[in-house]
């Protein structure tokens, strides 16, 4: 049965109708066009489907239709404000921490996420929070080298 769900999406809000059951990643993907989110497992293990949930870092392969109703959701395509790349992204860009792409999505999301609690993680602390993240093209260390990169960069913007 399908019930109408109201909730903010990248920062709009977003009202549509859609099966309880059916999975945010698959509306993101199929019914709202946003395909910057990969499908992985379709599990819980890879992590390619990471969004932010009110803030926080979900696998949308895992979240039902009818848990969204006034949550905040955003993907991949929320995170650039305006012309800007987000830190995460440009330090990606510069440290070579994607090869395929596959994974990035969902990496940058949860790097996102990391640091927007904690702007000095050390390198266990990423580690730690990309361990649900799997990416099979780089090896990890230009993932961490890129999300240490963009740590060192939003805190230098918060001392000017
Ligand atoms: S597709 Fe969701 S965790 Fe793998
Ligand atoms: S860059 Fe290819 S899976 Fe991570």
């Amino acid at each position: 049965m399908n019930q109408k769900i109201q909730f903010t999406l990248n920062g709009k809000s977003t009202t549509m109708e859609a099966p309880t059951h059916r999975l945010l990643l698959d509306l993101l993907r199929d019914e709202i066009g946003l395909t910057g989110t990969k499908e992985g497992c379709g599990t819980g293990d890879c992590g390619a489907c990471t969004v932010l949930m009110n803030g926080k870092p979900v696998n949308s392969c895992l979240v039902l239709s009818g848990e969204l109703e006034g949550a905040s959701i955003v993907t991949i395509e929320g995170l650039k404000i305006g012309p800007e790349l987000d830190a995460v992204q440009n330090a990606f860009v510069r440290d070579g921490g994607a090869q395929c792409g596959y994974c990035t999505p969902g990496m940058l999301m949860m790097s996102k996420a990391l640091l927007d609690e904690n702007s000095n993680p050390t390198e266990d602390d990423i580690r730690f929070a990309l361990s649900g993240n799997l990416c099979r093209c780089t090896g990890y260390a230009k993932i961490i080298q890129a999300v240490q990169d963009a740590a060192a960069m939003i805190r230098s913007k918060n001392v000017q």
